[in-house]
C-alpha cells in the first residue's frame, strides 16, 4: 500500500491532467452510448445547466455496473473521516468502537445495491480527495459539501442531506462574544481542508484561524480554551454540544453551496450516475430518514475516539 501511494503520488499531477482522457469510456464513448436512449454529449438539451451532459443518464443500474472501475475487486471502497457525529462516528455498541453514522449506513446501502462487500477507509477528512484522485478508493463519503472551488479535483453526486454552517463557542462566552469582530487577534478553529476553513478565513480574517485535522479535536479545544470559537457543520455542532453542555451555537454562518454529497473520482460519469440512482432511491424511499433518526440516536450514546492513524483511543 505505501509503495504504491507513493508511487501514486508521484503520478498525481499528471494524473490530474490525464484524468478525462484516461476514462474514456466514462467521458466520451460510453458503450451503448450510440444504441442506448442515453442522449449523446451533443444532442443534449441547450436549458441543462451542467457543463457535459453525463452519457450514463437515463441508464438503469444494471447497465451502469459493467462499466464501473472498483479500486479493489469485488468491493466498495469508502473513504471517511470518522470525526463528524451523526455522519460518521465510532459509536460504542454492545461494548465494542463501531464505524456508524448515516454517511455510514448511506455507504452500505451503495454496497447493497451494487452487490459487493463494503470495505470502509478512515482516514483525515483533507486526506479523501486525493486517495480519490489515485484511484485508491471508489468513493467519498464524508458529509462533503458540493464546494464549486474542488470542482477540478473530484464531482459531486446529487445532495443526500441538507444541513448547515454553525459558529459555536462556550455557553460561558454567550454574554462577551456576539459578532465576528470579538474574535480578532483570537484563537478559532476550523477542519483543514473544509469548507469551514473557508468561512473561517471569510468571516473572521482577523483571528488567529487554527486548522485542525479532526472535528473532535476542535471540540476539546474548545471545551479546554484553547480555542475561543469554530466553524462546524451544524448537524454535527448540535450533536457535539448534546456531549459537551459547555459548549453552545453561538449563532449560523451563511455558506452557498448547500447539502452533503458522495464525492466521485473526477470526470467519473458512470460512477456519478450509479451513485445518483442509488442516493435518490434512498433519499425517495425514506431510507435516508431512517438512517438519520438511527445515527442521531446513536451519537447521543457513548462513542470512542479515533487517534491520528486511524486506530482507536483507550
Ligand atoms: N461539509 C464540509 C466540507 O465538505 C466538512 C465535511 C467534514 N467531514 C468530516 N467527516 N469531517 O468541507
Amino acid at each position: 500500500m505505501k509503495k504504491l501511494t507513493a508511487l501514486l503520488l508521484a503520478l498525481v499531477m499528471v494524473f490530474a491532467l490525464a484524468a478525462c482522457g484516461e476514462e474514456p469510456a466514462a467521458e466520451s464513448t460510453a458503450p451503448g452510448a450510440e444504441e442506448s436512449a442515453a442522449p449523446a454529449e451533443s444532442e443534449a438539451p441547450a436549458e441543462s445547466e451542467e457543463p457535459a451532459a453525463n452519457p450514463y443518464e437515463g441508464m438503469s443500474l444494471e447497465e451502469i455496473i459493467p462499466d464501473l472501475d472498483f479500486a479493489i475487486d469485488g468491493m466498495l471502497t469508502v473513504g471517511t473521516s470518522p470525526d463528524f457525529a451523526p455522519y460518521e462516528f465510532y459509536a460504542i455498541i454492545d461494548g465494542e468502537p463501531q464505524l456508524a453514522g448515516f454517511d455510514m449506513s448511506l455507504a452500505q446501502y451503495i454496497a447493497d445495491a451494487l452487490g459487493v462487500e463494503l470495505n470502509v477507509v478512515p482516514m483525515d477528512f483533507n486526506g479523501i480527495i486525493g486517495e480519490l484522485m489515485t484511484g485508491n478508493i471508489d468513493l467519498g463519503i464524508a458529509g462533503f459539501s458540493p464546494d464549486p472551488t474542488r470542482e477540478d479535483s473530484a464531482d459531486f453526486s446529487d445532495t443526500y442531506y441538507l444541513g448547515g454552517q454553525s459558529f459555536v463557542i462556550r455557553a460561558a462566552d454567550a454574554e462577551k462574544y456576539t459578532s465576528y469582530e470579538d474574535f480578532d487577534g483570537l484563537s478559532v478553529g476550523a477542519q483543514l481542508g473544509s469548507i469551514q476553513y473557508d468561512l473561517a478565513m471569510e468571516n473572521t480574517p482577523n483571528a488567529n484561524i487554527m486548522g485542525l485535522t479532526k472535528v473532535t479535536d476542535i471540540i476539546a479545544e474548545l471545551v479546554s480554551g484553547h480555542l475561543e470559537g469554530a466553524f462546524i457543520e451544524t448537524a454535527v455542532a448540535e450533536s457535539y454540544v448534546k456531549q459537551y453542555p459547555e459548549l453552545m451555537i453561538a449563532w449560523d454562518v451563511e455558506y452557498d453551496a448547500e447539502g452533503s454529497c458522495v464525492a466521485v473520482q473526477d470526470g467519473d460519469a458512470a460512477w456519478l450516475a450509479a451513485v445518483n440512482i442509488i442516493i435518490n432511491e434512498c433519499v425517495d424511499s425514506g431510507t435516508m430518514d431512517e438512517f438519520i433518526a438511527e445515527a442521531n440516536t446513536l451519537a447521543e450514546g457513548e462513542q470512542a475516539e479515533w487517534t491520528a492513524e486511524g486506530g482507536l483511543a483507550g
